[in-house]
């Protein structure tokens, strides 16, 4: 589905490097390139504050931590993710409130939400799922009518902008109070571990981030939150400090990709390519098409044994997962999103993609239909 090797192959005298002179400095703990990687990544997204830590899981429940919420708050979230965009709420005892999907972009249903707001919804989590933003215009203004935060998770969405009515972009992440993202290494900038990140234009919030991520500390031995340990190492970070300066041309490349794909499924009456919204640019963390008439899985199948990976996400929905059974949603609840369940196929999709590759992937899906 990706291919970091290819891509070590290309950039590994850099990153080569940059691990040497971390491992010269000693220095594995807040050296001087998490200080920097912070600084750089807060120009490209035109953000105030950026704060790193040790992954996406934490990003999203540091950012939860930081709004001071009482259990029993309700956390306005997309049935349609990966787990940890809802195992954060419930570890902070907040009520999930889950919402289906848009089934054309796979982004949270702004319909959905307003059908979900309720005197106790303290906050929406917008997922910028497989690349694309969700309707962030719509989604601020109803926080904004009801008084509530937005946390984006913008994970999958590294790069990705959001174009508001008047024309104006910001990057996925830094529309809401508060944006998160992971450095998973498969994501579009991944580290060679993990790693995360959080963003925001909000002094307070930033200043106290920072404090949780590291154990509540103001000064040294000094603790006015109670916090967490979570911190990106240093080796992980200058990793990142080489990979940023290729993520324009790497997410440029996916688009390409993307292009190929959509042009050779564009004649397909199986294969519906994912849409693309006038709101957002695609950075296609994933390609994601959609099979019906329950052909998906013998699609998958087929697609295996030319060995051409594929993957699923998400097989099943959140609100049937057995954690999550207290939440008491019934089996019939988000239609969208048991349908997409049973829909999604995601496609390889990596920077390094060549031509007979995607020529084999291609007709070996078209081959399928036509058999
Ligand atoms: C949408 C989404 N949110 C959160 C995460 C969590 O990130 P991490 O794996 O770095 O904890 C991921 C990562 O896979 C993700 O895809």
């Amino acid at each position: 589905m990706v291919d970091l090797k290819a891509q070590y192959e290309k950039i590994g005298p850099e990153i080569d490097t940059a691990i040497k002179s971390v491992l010269e400095s000693t220095a594995f703990i807040k050296g001087p390139d998490v200080r920097l990687f912070e600084e750089e990544l807060q120009q490209y997204m035109c953000v105030m504050h950026v704060i790193s830590c040790a992954n996406g899981t934490d990003a999203l429940h540091l950012a939860m931590m930081v709004l001071g919420l009482k259990p029993g708050d309700e956390i306005i979230t997309t049935n349609f993710t990966f787990i940890a965009t809802v195992e954060v709420v419930a570890l902070l005892g907040l009520k999930l409130v889950l919402v289906d999907p848009d089934p054309d972009t796979f982004n949270i249903s702004v319909e959905g939400i307003k059908k979900a707001i309720s005197p106790r919804t303290k906050a929406i989590v917008p997922v910028h799922l497989f690349g694309q933003c969700a309707d962030m215009e719509s989604i601020m203004e109803l926080a904004s009518k009801h008084n509530l935060y937005v946390i984006e998770d913008a994970a999958q969405a590294t790069g990705a902008d959001y174009i508001f009515s008047d024309g104006t972009k910001r990057k996925a992440g830094t529309i809401g109070h508060i944006g998160t993202t992971s450095f998973f290494p498969s994501k579009n900038l991944g580290c060679y571990g993990d790693g995360g990140a959080l963003y925001t234009n909000d002094d307070n919030f930033a200043k106290k981030l920072r404090s949780i991520a590291n154990h509540g500390m103001k000064e040294r031995y000094h603790y006015d939150d109670i916090g967490v340990n979570s911190r990106l190492d240093t080796i992980q970070a200058a990793i990142l400090r080489v990979k940023l300066k290729y993520l324009s041309q790497f997410n440029e490349s996916r688009k390409v990709v993307a292009d190929f794909y959509d042009e050779a499924f564009s004649g397909s009456i199986h294969v519906t390519v994912p849409q693309r919204s006038k709101y957002s640019s695609h950075i296609f963390h994933q390609y994601t098409i959609k099979v019906k008439n329950e052909k998906r899985d013998k699609l998958k199948k087929y697609l295996e044994s030319m060995k051409i990976p594929s993957m699923i996400y998400y097989p099943g929905p959140l609100h049937l997962q057995e954690a999550y059974r207290n939440l008491g949603y019934n089996e019939n609840d988000f239609q969208v999103t048991t349908s997409l369940c049973k829909e999604v196929l995601s496609l390889p999709m990596h920077p390094d993609m060549e031509q007979d590759q995607l020529d084999h992937i291609a007709s070996g899906i078209i081959n399928f239909f036509e058999n």
